[in-house]
């Protein structure tokens, strides 16, 4: 089995109860299920972190490096401000593929612009929960399963 994480980041374990008719209604519990059951499926042990802290994530991308053999990261809105993800995500040196419940491309302006993509593999947005089990499979592509 490959080690894989999957990063949320903040605002995400308000989902079921943040904008639903954006966000839909599973819990990121619910979420972290399909995704760890999916992950069993296809050769993965996936582990899951969530955190509102901008530190906290870049902690948990440090970490990723050596010890994982990919990450899934949906930055939430520091997706289009935070450099230090960025940078983060940059000196990881294993790939990550960005995920977005929602399609950011049609939606407000500012959510339009990603400065993480870039460092990303590539990215997967607007299919729901479902954007993650994509982002999965995604890896898969990349490292094998
Ligand atoms: C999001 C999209 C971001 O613009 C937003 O700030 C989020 C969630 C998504 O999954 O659709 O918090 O990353």
């Amino acid at each position: 089995m490959k080690k894989v994480l999957v990063i949320h980041g903040p605002n995400l374990n308000m989902l079921g109860v943040r904008e639903q008719s954006v966000y839909g209604t599973k819990t990121l519990d619910d979420i972290n299920e399909m995704i760890v059951s999916h992950g069993a499926g296809i050769g993965f042990d996936v582990e899951t972190v969530q955190s509102n802290s901008e530190g906290a994530l870049i902690d948990a991308i440090h970490t990723a490096r050596g010890s994982y053999a990919g990450a899934v990261i949906n930055p939430g809105a520091y997706t289009h401000t935070s450099y230090a993800l960025r940078d983060a995500i940059s000196a990881a040196g294993i790939p990550f593929v960005e995920v977005h419940l929602s399609n950011i491309y049609s939606r407000e302006d500012f959510r339009k612009t990603t400065v993480t993509a870039p460092v990303c593999a590539g990215q997967i947005c607007g299919f729901g929960p479902h954007s993650y089990i994509l982002g999965l499979e995604a890896l898969r592509h990349l490292i094998g399963g």
